[in-house]
């Protein structure tokens, strides 16, 4: 087989080679960083060679020891505390990544909540909080990312961390639903709208990931999951920071304005949940 390495006319991005750090001195800003799946694509995101900043609001003995396990391994990674719901925030993990590593290559908005409301008992102060968690937090968090990388003028890659309920309906959990489907087309639209200057915008839409979100999952839920999921067991937070770092990678230099689903088959599985 060759090992011949060559550039793509459009990307420059690497056709062949050894791509075992596919994102080598990319600074890369993961929000809800210190946990579940914000944490695989952290730790996966230096592993493969970003310098990355770790959003966080609570927690922040957790984002001191993911810092230092990057450190020991020759990384670099910085924590930022900032609330997503505002923007004056989302502003300073921008220019922490600025002015820590010089610029911004990868945004990953991954921040949210899940508060399980049906129609019947959502209330108005649950839905503005979720909404300006999971869907503000993301739709500013791309138009800042944007701002910068089109100053920088050289592309980049917003990843938006949507859910197979930005397509698929779940009764118990109304606005949830309604956040990842407006993240879906916040996707869409900003990847249109970004395309002209090579910034792409992907969603990354996990299935039943092992996490603090489904902490109060029954184990009778549980196993009622595994059942539906065609591979046969919830994904790990790993398999999420994989899936995220090729998307963001230059292995994905053709994708953008679409949701890549991480789900095991399980939307595909009729009658699944
Ligand atoms: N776990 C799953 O099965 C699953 C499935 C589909 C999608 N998702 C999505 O993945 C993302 C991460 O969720 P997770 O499962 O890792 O759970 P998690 O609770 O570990 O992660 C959510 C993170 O968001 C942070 N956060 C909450 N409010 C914030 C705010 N105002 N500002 C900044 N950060 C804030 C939390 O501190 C936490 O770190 C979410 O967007 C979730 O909707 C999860």
């Amino acid at each position: 087989m060759s090992t011949e390495v060559r550039s793509d006319s459009h990307t420059g991005a690497k056709t062949a080679g050894a791509q075992a750090r596919p994102l080598e001195g990319k600074v890369v800003v993961v929000t809800g960083g210190n946990s579940g799946i914000g944490e695989g694509i952290v730790r996966e995101a230096a592993a493969q060679g970003a310098k990355v900043v770790i959003d966080y609001v609570s927690r922040p003995e957790d984002t001191d020891a993911i810092i230092r396990d990057i450190e020991a391994a020759g990384g670099q990674a910085v924590g930022c505390e900032a609330d997503v719901s505002k923007v004056a925030d989302l502003r300073k993990l921008v220019d922490t990544a600025v002015e820590t590593f010089g610029r911004l290559d990868v945004m990953v908005n991954n921040a949210g909540v899940e508060f399980g409301e049906t129609v019947a008992t959502l209330t108005e102060e649950k839905y503005d909080l979720l909404m300006a968690i999971n869907l503000k937090g993301a739709v500013f968090g791309t138009k800042l990312a944007a701002e910068q990388m089109r100053s920088q003028g050289d592309g980049g890659v917003i990843i938006n961390i949507t859910s197979t309920h930005e397509d698929w309906p779940m009764p118990s959990d109304l606005a949830y639903c309604i956040s990842k489907g407006g993240m879906r087309m916040l996707t869409r639209t900003a990847g249109v709208e970004l395309g002209p200057d090579r910034i792409r915008v992907v969603g990354v839409g996990p299935g039943a990931i092992n996490t603090p979100i489904n902490a109060d999952d029954t184990p009778e839920q549980t196993a009622a999951l595994e059942a539906a999921i065609p591979l046969g067991y919830i994904g790990t937070t790993q398999e999420m920071g994989k899936v995220v770092c090729w998307a963001a990678s230059d292995a994905a230099s053709y994708v953008t304005a679409t949701t890549v689903m991480a789900d095991g088959g399980l939307m595909q599985k009729p009658g699944a949940v």
